[in-house]
């Protein structure tokens, strides 16, 4: 299977499914990275993997319209069958999402459907919940609101600042993108409304329900 990665930043879930996809716990190619920030690091993890970039900026097409007819032609270049969103910072219109219907994923770093957005981390940490975690899910045309495929959960400590969270959070979630990929990659994955049913789950390397809930973060 073809895999394109966006991002917009650093690229550590990026970096997570290169070495998940390295380790062969995910039997895809990363055919490209996609990206709408010129320096964004995730460029440079994409180069040091040897995988293909494509930068788009979009203050360079006149329409968001062209900007994403643009990565459409390279995605279909490169026959991409799964769309991973990893720290991508725009919202991918209705026409995309149609074309990709069911074919994209996203991380996020708050258990939807709370703390939704840019700012979940901080949201969450802010309204003072005990437990907090990541979620993957399917792209659909709302801000975070896809039918969920995995979330991982920690507890939230006193102490714990936006740094602190962040970091323990960004653990989590390098353990359930590339798991979540794996499970969409092998077809394991079955979406029945807003329900994502996870067939046969007993089945090599698959990180437990147990482990999922505590990862001793
Ligand atoms: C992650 O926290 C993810 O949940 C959110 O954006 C961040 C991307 O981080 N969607 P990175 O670029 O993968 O380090």
């Amino acid at each position: 299977m073809n895999i394109a990665v966006f991002c917009s930043g650093s690229g550590t879930n990026l970096q997570a499914i290169i070495d998940a996809v390295k380790k062969e716990e995910i039997e895809a190619e990363i055919r490209l990275v996609v990206s709408d920030v010129l320096d964004a690091y995730a460029l440079v993890r994409a180069k040091n993997a040897d995988i293909k970039t494509l930068v788009v900026e979009r203050r360079n097409f006149k329409t968001k319209a062209e900007f994403e007819t643009e990565i459409i032609k390279n995605l279909e270049k490169e026959n991409i069958q799964l769309i991973c969103l990893a720290g991508y910072m725009k919202m991918l219109s209705s026409d995309f999402i149609k074309r990709y219907r069911n074919r994209i994923l996203n991380i996020h770093p708050a258990l939807l459907p709370s703390f939704k957005g840019t700012q979940g981390i901080k949201d969450a940490l802010d309204y003072g919940v005990k437990i907090t975690g990541p979620t993957v899910h399917f792209v659909d045309e709302g801000m975070d609101t896809g039918p969920i495929v995995l979330q991982a959960a920690l507890e939230v400590k006193d102490d714990d600042t936006e740094e602190t969270l962040v970091e323990r959070i960004h653990k989590l979630e390098h353990k359930i993108y590339p798991e979540a990929i794996r499970l969409f990659v092998e077809g394991k994955l079955k979406i029945e409304g807003r329900k994502v049913r996870i067939i046969n789950p007993n089945i090599k390397n698959q990180i437990s329900k147990s482990k999922i809930l505590n990862f001793g973060l």
